[in-house]
């Protein structure tokens, strides 16, 4: 088997590499690569699926920026929707099945329940808007498709919330978090083992085509998430010089942004789980290893 994955140094696509391994002969590119994994340029990318012809198109590559989106409406477009629409047509004329991500910020964050795959859109803004236009020229395009909206992903490599609240936690004596923004933390590696495991078996079972909602089970808040990454970072690393005595929990609006964040952004994950058979962790074991690794 073939398989094509752009985006490949981002959080998810770089565990993509390892869970995609395994299952055939993988291509990874990213915007720089030749042939072309470039976003940006739409046609060359549908050239590449057409020379390449994968049997699988993994498209981890997005206009990620949520707040620079608002100013950079064009390239966000582009690249969350102008180039997943010729990657589903291409995987359209040539067969091949395309496996996507989006978000929650497809949803308004009203209500306090997880939101349902087939529940209203109603993105607040430029990022969710071109992510939501995206899904929906993969899902007309008539390309054997696996969408998976995830929300609050972290990985261990890079930059993450939790390396951020845990050098702040030795630099100050009181932090603010938010806490009226809830959601579930997702690894990047729970969502490339997912994944593979789903691409395997939508390849048996081509039914298995469609939209799901892929996060770790649970939720909490931004102060949750921060406070408990803290607390497990003090009992394990007593060593370090660990300044907060305070986990202050203020609003939304006290950080005011560019764009808008939903505050329900809860996912309800049954469907991927009754479809694949799969059991998703707790976000607090996903965490809790990466603090394992980080520290
Ligand atoms: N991060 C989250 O919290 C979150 C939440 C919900 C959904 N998602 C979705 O999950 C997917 C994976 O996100 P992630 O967290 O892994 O994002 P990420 O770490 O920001 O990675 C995005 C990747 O896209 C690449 N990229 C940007 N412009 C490109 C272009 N013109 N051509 C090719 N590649 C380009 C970036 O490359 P460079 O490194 O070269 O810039 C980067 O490697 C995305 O579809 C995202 O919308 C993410």
């Amino acid at each position: 088997m073939k398989i094509l994955l752009l985006g490949k140094n981002g959080q998810v696509g770089w565990e993509l590499q390892r869970s995609l391994a395994p299952l055939g002969e993988l291509t990874a590119l990213d915007r720089h690569s030749e042939p072309c994994g470039d976003l940006s340029r739409p046609e060359r990318l549908a050239d590449t699926v057409r020379a390449l012809r994968p049997d699988v198109i993994v498209n981890a590559a997005a206009h990620t920026a949520v707040d620079k989106a608002e100013s950079e409406v064009d390239l966000a477009r582009t690249l969350n929707a102008t180039a997943p629409a010729a990657l589903a047509q291409a995987a359209a004329e040539t067969g091949a099945w395309l496996v996507h991500y989006s978000s929650d910020y497809v949803f308004d964050g009203s209500g306090q329940q997880p939101w349902q795959e087939d529940d209203a859109t109603g993105p607040l803004g430029v990022y969710g808007q071109t992510k939501l236009e995206g899904e929906q020229a993969i899902g007309t395009s008539g390309c054997k498709h696996l969408i998976f909206r995830t929300s609050w992903v972290y990985a261990a490599r890079g930059g993450n919330f939790a390396r951020t609240m845990l050098r702040l936690a030795q630099e100050r004596e009181r932090l603010t978090v938010i806490d009226d923004q809830r959601g579930a933390p997702t690894g990047a590696d729970l969502i490339a083992d997912v994944t593979a495991h789903a691409i395997r078996a939508a390849l048996q079972q081509p039914a298995l085509s469609g939209l799901y909602h892929l996060v770790a089970s649970g939720e909490t808040s931004w102060h949750g998430y921060a406070s408990h990454a803290i607390a497990c970072a003090r009992e394990s690393r007593p060593d370090l010089a660990w300044k907060v005595d305070e986990i202050a929990r203020v609003p939304t609006s006290a950080f005011p942004t560019p764009a808008k964040r939903p505050l329900n952004s809860r996912l309800n994950t049954h469907k991927l789980q009754q479809a694949f058979g799969l059991t998703l962790p707790h976000w607090q074991r996903g965490v809790d290893r990466l603090l394992a690794e980080i520290l």
